[in-house]
């Protein structure tokens, strides 16, 4: 089948890639011209596990291509996937210009009936906005070309966003046109073979469920940070009672994992999202404030605890960071805890080393050079002339440590360990002080 995807970030490249690999005739358009020439030169302007071979050998076999010419889209498919940016506005909204102007471009060229796969995560009621727009347009270009809007929201982890695609727990389709159904159930069947994971709902419903899918997720998250808190007040050790209430299958084991606060480009901008629109019609949604009021708290968590334990002297001292990325197998930054610790620390006055498996460029193009940041080529060089070290993403290299290592590169033997992810208790054995996140800190004996 012919499918334009409109936007080429994250959610755009992995559909219009997975579509065209399992032999869809895929196009994708994009504004950005220096984008286009990049993909069209066989770079990839994002890091993910598996995209850039997939882009290559569907590029090759000629199924993937890249263009900034709208026209040449809304020609091509049938389907025209609108994958582009919702960037909050500065009431935490999402903006919708970007979507709308790609409505706007397919009513502008559209001369035989297509479908609009709304694949941003859009507030309730954009399906709607959408087919308003591309009435108006035609109306003025007087005009009627039949079309339909369906919400089809994405569920991508990033860093398994592939696989997730591939194989996915299910598939949305929101529409109430049955015929736009069955063209779309044709288009998924080769992701939906082993039993039936698409379902199919009205428009609202399916735009409200991937905001009820991430809002879940991140109360999950806020609730075990808070629970965290009162665990370290209360004198309990937060992994014990996470282990003693997953084990209830109502709970269940994922995503109860204390640390240092969600961040990335889903949850914290959905919950703000959702907790607008509702307000927008009249509903305070407070649990949903909490779980962002929470959040944000907690990423100061890893500042506070360093800042305790200097006695509020970071002035002049040097803090190793291992894990700039808001969670492993990303160069993701946006909204990641690591740049709320570096802010805070830069504003003290220290210093910071860091070191990420992949994310290093990122932080260069987000800070640019500077005296305070000082970014090394491996987990062990952070250490060199550091007063503490942090972990902040809990990226599998960083589990078993060399604590011995640790602990003769550090000028002072401290471990702060913002995920719960190192063993404190070899920690403690190689003569250092272990401070994680929910329970006592371990002092070597
Ligand atoms: C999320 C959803 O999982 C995905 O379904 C949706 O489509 C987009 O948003 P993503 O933002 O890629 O995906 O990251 P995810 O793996 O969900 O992690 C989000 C954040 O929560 C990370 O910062 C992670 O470190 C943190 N986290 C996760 C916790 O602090 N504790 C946990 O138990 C799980």
């Amino acid at each position: 089948m012919d499918v334009t995807i409109f936007g080429t970030g994250y959610v755009g490249l992995v559909t219009g890639v997975c579509l065209a690999e399992v032999g869809n005739n895929v196009l994708c358009i994009d504004i950005d011209p220096h984008k286009i020439d990049l993909l069209n030169s066989g770079g990839v302007p994002i890091y993910e596990p598996g995209l850039d071979e997939m882009i290559q050998s569907n590029r090759t076999a000629g199924r993937l291509r890249f263009s900034t010419d709208a026209k040449a889209g809304v020609e091509h498919g049938l389907f025209q996937f609108i994958a582009v940016g919702t960037p909050p506005d500065e009431d935490g909204s999402a903006d919708l210009q970007y979507v709308l102007a790609v409505a706007r471009a397919i009513a502008e060229h559209m001369t035989e009936y297509r479908i609009l796969v709304n694949k941003s995560t859009v507030p309730v009621g954009t399906a709607d906005r959408v087919a308003d727009t591309v009435r108006e347009v035609q109306a003025r270009l007087g005009r009627t070309v039949e079309f339909d809007v369906v919400s089809n929201p994405e569920f991508l982890k990033e860093g398994a966003a592939i696989e997730d695609f591939m194989r996915p727990d299910r598939i949305i389709v929101g529409t109430d046109n049955p015929r736009t159904a069955e063209l779309l159930r044709a288009l998924y069947a080769p992701f939906n073979r082993s039993h039936d994971r698409l379902m199919l709902m009205d428009v609202r419903s399916a735009e409200l469920t991937k905001y009820a899918a991430n809002a879940m997720l991140a109360t999950k998250i806020s609730f075990m940070n808070e629970l965290s808190n009162i665990a370290e007040a209360v004198g309990a050790d937060i992994e014990k009672v996470r282990v003693g209430i997953g084990s209830d299958p109502r709970i269940g084991y994922q995503f109860i994992y204390p640390g240092c606060g969600y961040g990335g480009s889903c949850f914290p901008k959905d919950v703000r999202a959702l907790e607008r629109t509702a307000r927008g019609l009249g509903y305070e949604a407070e649990l949903l404030r909490a779980v962002e009021a929470v959040n944000f708290r907690q990423k100061t968590v890893l500042f506070r605890k360093l800042n305790d334990y200097f006695g509020g002297e970071l002035g002049g001292k040097t803090i190793a960071i291992w894990g700039l990325s808001f969670k492993p197998n990303t160069d993701d930054m946006r909204e990641a805890s690591s740049r709320v610790l570096m802010e805070a620390l830069w504003e003290a006055g220290a210093r910071v080393r860091a070191y990420d498996p992949v994310a290093m460029d990122e932080a260069r193009r987000i800070y640019g050079e500077r005296p305070d940041l000082i970014l090394v080529n491996d987990a062990l060089s952070a250490l060199d002339g550091a007063d503490a070290l942090v972990v902040v993403t809990e990226w599998s290299q960083f589990r078993s440590p060399n604590f011995n290592a640790i602990r003769s590169r550090l000028r002072i033997p401290v471990i702060f360990d913002g995920r719960n992810i190192l063993d404190g208790s070899l920690a403690r054995a190689a003569g250092l002080t272990y401070v994680s996140i929910g329970r006592a800190p371990l002092k070597p004996a």
